[in-house]
């Protein structure tokens, strides 16, 4: 089943095929060590359970699902699975891209990023002005670009990253192919599904050399409190470790007596120079493919992390796409038009959840349009429930992508879709996808891909599927 799947995908996306590496195999002789780490990582690419594991399990082929060697589900699919914003961008953005799209623009290489976009960005995505030799802002392809050079970065081999578990996938894949090890804190009820400094003080050991704090959370779109942020910037200059603030999600306020706080804006009230702060436009203004992020700090580990950004892929950020970026970042009617859309959709979704048996809600995201919904009760595990709605043609992306917690309970929604039918639609179907999952009838493919896959977290997800067999 799963080396169906491998072969059939490889024909579209030559690196995606599924599977640890082999004590003793060729590659393990060539390639580093971190490598190795990273490519038998539960959350790597082709490792964790997504609907493409489902595409041969439910008898189709991926050119059935991908037409046309694009690989984005065809429109009759609903994909609720990437953080993509489905929304879509501002007319204003795509005109300025088209009207900038000429020989001269396109044939040059567009140094780092315009002043005048460096300039919103530090006041509009990180809440502090820009102050030339004290605190910068440098362009990145896209936070996971800011993700990766700050990584490279500040990192050395054996360090340890704290992290949300379950959190963005890439953070912890990210840290293992630098050589680092993620140490997970759980978000739980307990926690109220946020990080708190008590939570971070218990994790630290002489090796932290660095936090996460995504805020708002990817995956619950919760949000941290202005007390906190201050609480954990303090603790984090105490011990010298680093603070990776991803702000990505802040565009969409969805609970409006919640405000969201970039740590960078902090400034005046406590130690910000450990604080390094990412975002992108792929969330707050449906830009995905442009490209364009933004990562800001101290002006020194702005220099340092520009540096190594020079050596790997160097300086140059997409000039098309920045001309875009200014144009939505000016858009204010964009914003708040937008952000009506996600509220009504975060209310559709929540009120649908509360009458299907077995799944709940954990908790109403705040920002953004990332929200958990717990399947645990009805029996079936995400992965099984995650072949059962692609079948429905709903594309969504189960707990084990995420983290070990709630690996098997949780199924991750973007409900961000313009055409609203389309949330309507997913809730219309999931009772019925639940109870085909319930027949146990993609039980075996789902152990079967795990077995194969063979991570310690696989094997968790294989012991409760046998679990719940009897
Ligand atoms: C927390 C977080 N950071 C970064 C990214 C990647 O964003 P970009 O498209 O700007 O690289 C995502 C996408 O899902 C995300 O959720």
């Amino acid at each position: 089943m799963t080396s169906d799947l491998s072969s059939s995908l490889s024909r579209l996306i030559p690196y995606w095929g599924a599977g640890t590496v082999p004590e003793g195999s060729t590659l393990g002789r060539y390639v580093s060590a971190a490598t190795i780490d990273l490519l038998n990582h539960p959350q790597a690419i082709g490792n964790h359970f997504d609907y493409r594991k489902a595409i041969p399990m439910i008898g189709l082929d991926v050119e059935d699902v991908y037409p046309n060697g694009r690989t984005a589900l065809s429109d009759e699919y609903t994909d609720l699975s990437y953080m993509v914003s489905q929304y879509g961008p501002p007319e204003s953005a795509v005109n300025a891209m088209r009207e900038g799209t000429s020989a001269a623009n396109v044939g040059f290489y567009p140094p780092d990023i315009l002043q005048s976009l460096r300039e919103k960005a530090a006041i509009k995505k990180f809440g502090r002005p820009r102050v030339p030799g004290e605190f910068d802002v440098i362009g990145t392809e896209g936070a996971q670009g800011a993700i990766g050079y700050t990584f490279l970065t500040f990192l050395n081999h054996g360090d340890e990253v704290i992290i949300t578990d379950p959190g963005y996938m890439h953070f912890a894949s990210c840290a293992v192919a630098v050589g680092a090890t993620p140490v997970p804190i759980a978000l739980t009820e307990a926690n109220n599904y946020r990080l708190t400094a008590a939570d971070v003080e218990r994790a630290i050991t002489p090796r932290t050399k660095m936090l996460v704090v995504c805020d708002p959370i990817n995956p619950f779109g919760t949000v941290q409190p202005r007390e906190s942020l201050l609480e954990i910037a303090r603790l984090c200059h105490e011990h010298n470790i680093v603070i990776f603030n991803n702000t990505t999600h802040s565009g969409h306020q969805i609970d409006p007596s919640i405000q969201q706080v970039p740590m960078a804006s902090l400034y005046n009230e406590v130690p910000t120079e450990h604080i390094m702060s990412a975002s992108g436009l792929s969330k707050s203004h449906g830009l995905a493919a442009i490209r364009v992020g933004f990562l800001a700090g101290s002006a020194a580990f702005i220099k340092a992390v520009a540096s190594v950004r020079m050596e790997i892929t160097k300086i140059h950020i997409n000039y098309i796409g920045q001309l875009g970026a200014l144009a939505a970042m000016q858009d204010e009617a964009y914003v708040a038009a937008s952000t009506e859309w996600l509220r009504g959709n975060a209310k559709l979704l929540a009120d649908a959840v509360k009458d299907i048996d077995g799944v709940r809600q954990p908790i109403a995201p705040e920002y953004g349009f990332s929200t958990m919904l717990d399947v645990a009760e009805t029996g079936v595990t995400a992965q099984e429930l995650t072949v059962a709605l692609f079948k429905r043609k709903q594309a969504v992306i189960p707990g084990d992508a995420l983290g070990d917690v709630g690996a098997t309970d949780y199924v991750r929604v973007n409900f961000s879709h313009r055409d609203r039918g389309r949330i309507e639609r997913f809730v219309d179907v999931l009772p019925d996808a639940i109870r085909e999952a319930q027949k146990g009838v993609y039980r075996d493919a789902v152990i079967d891909f795990f077995r194969h896959q063979k991570s310690q977290r696989g094997q968790r997800i294989i012991d409760n599927i046998e679990s719940r067999r009897g």
